[in-house]
């Protein structure tokens, strides 16, 4: 594998996930074995323009395979989103004699890398890292698989309190705008019902289907709520709506917000981020750019980045079907 690349850059832009430091960990070592200097940057595209960065060596990323967020650190620049600041960003790139950029974030990361790719022609590639899993192009993006287990464990917790007390819990995930994370953790804990951004249940079927659990036997009860549902009522509105129309429930709220972000990868989170930060830096010097990494069918693949940014990741279908029939 001859190139040209001599110098790679990482960053981590966007909202931290479990698996960045072991992807960033990953790309620095696949450059040390590769002979190519790594520089870290620090705090995403506002690090860039500020020039905030330091070369990595093998032994720096030591101790960090294990570790949630990022040790890169992550931000949102307003000043990113101006073209003198792409343009100082840029700058500070050739000054540095870095030749490419691993970007490890979600679309906003990736929708910011598009725009430079565009103006610069600079060589980028994308690692997909949100817990939100809704990145088009990959089966899995970093972060996600921990971030089912922390909420599945969470949601056990609940139940204990809802068997207990014979109570019905809303229990709020984390998807602005995706439903994969309650879909899954809603099948996995066994929810009642599970409201997605994708799928408008509605408010008279909720009812509906709460009524029968209740006539079945069932005393308490789990309903998880993506954050981006658009019931057109927050989960506290919900809840209340719910209570009164139902009053022989008693009703509770839980919003488990960033406790889900944080924490300890999962082995699978690990394996894909060592994977994928492999195949980063490889692709690099095989001259692809403007492309994400991604997995299917426990494969690694490539997407085009405005790919990656305008497609859908479609929610799994069969999922819901398998959560009514669970909920008999
Ligand atoms: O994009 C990941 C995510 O966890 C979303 O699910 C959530 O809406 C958002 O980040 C929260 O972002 P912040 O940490 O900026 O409040």
């Amino acid at each position: 594998m001859s190139s040209s690349i001599k110098k790679i850059g990482v960053m981590t832009s966007g909202g931290d996930s479990p698996g960045m430091n072991a992807a960033i960990r990953s790309v620095v070592r696949t450059c040390a074995f590769h002979k190519i200097t790594c520089v870290g940057i620090y705090r995403g595209y506002q690090g860039l323009i500020e020039g905030d960065m330091e070369e990595l060596s093998a032994r720096s990323v030591r101790n960090i395979i294990n570790r949630g967020g990022t040790i890169l650190k992550s931000a949102r620049s307003k000043d990113f989103r101006t073209p003198e600041g792409r343009k100082k960003a840029h700058e500070n790139l050739l000054k540095e004699g870095i030749d490419a950029l691993v970007l490890i974030g979600g679309d906003g990361t990736f929708t910011g890398g598009m725009i430079f790719n565009e103006e610069f022609g600079y060589p980028i590639i994308g690692i997909p890292g949100t817990i939100d899993n809704d990145i088009y192009g990959t089966k899995f993006t970093l972060g996600y698989d921990t971030a089912l287990n922390t909420v599945v464990e969470a949601i056990d917790r609940i139940r204990d309190t809802a068997s207990s007390h014979d109570r019905l819990f809303f229990v709020e995930v984390m998807g602005r705008d995706a439903g994969h994370i309650a879909l899954n953790v809603g099948v996995g804990a066994g929810a009642e019902e599970i409201l997605i951004p994708e799928e408008n249940l509605g408010l008279p079927r909720l009812l509906e289907s709460l009524e029968k659990s209740r006539i079945s036997g069932k005393t308490s009860s789990i309903v998880v709520v993506a954050e981006g549902d658009k019931t057109g009522k927050n989960v506290f509105e919900l809840a209340e709506y719910v209570e009164e129309h139902m009053p022989n429930y008693d009703i509770r709220v839980t919003v488990l917000g960033h406790l889900q972000r944080g924490g300890s990868p999962s082995c699978y989170d690990r394996v894909l981020a060592s994977r994928m930060g492999v195949k980063a830096v490889e692709s690099l010097m095989d001259g692809v750019s403007n492309y994400m990494v991604g997995i299917a069918n426990d494969q690694l693949i490539l997407t085009p980045l405005d790919q990656a940014v305008k497609g859908k990741s479609e929610i799994d279908k069969e999922l819901i079907r398998v959560s009514e029939i669970m909920s008999t």
